[in-house]
């Protein structure tokens, strides 16, 4: 049986296996998160930022630098696709951004 940790993303207190990418045990429990690359660390926007437990997590990897910067990260800022949970922490998602619709001709009432 693997062991557990426990995450609260945006105040909702879920669980996942250690190991595990906080992007797939977010995505897992239905949590909007914006990606493109499908937790490659190529698209830079599954940014989060962890507001319990930063300490505890491994330092940011060179993907994490050149995606952030060292001001983002002080402030907590990481890549959800690039972190292994290890322990408990506490993480704030933002709501993704709408999607363009393009430039759909304008329907007229006739
Ligand atoms: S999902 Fe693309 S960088 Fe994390």
């Amino acid at each position: 049986m693997s062991e557990r940790v426990s995450i609260a993303v945006n105040g909702q207190r879920l669980e996942a296996d250690v190991g595990t990418k906080l992007l797939g045990a977010i995505m897992q429990n239905n949590i909007p998160i914006e990606t493109a690359c499908g937790g490659k660390g190529a698209c830079h926007l599954c940014r989060v930022t962890i507001t319990q437990g930063k300490e505890a997590l491994p330092a940011p990897n060179a993907t994490e630098k050149r995606a952030l910067g060292n001001v983002l990260i002080s402030q907590g800022m990481r890549l959800a696709c690039q972190i292994l949970l290890q322990c408990s922490i506490e993480v704030v998602v933002p709501v993704p951004r709408p999607r363009r619709q393009g430039n759909l001709p304008q329907r007229r009432n006739q």
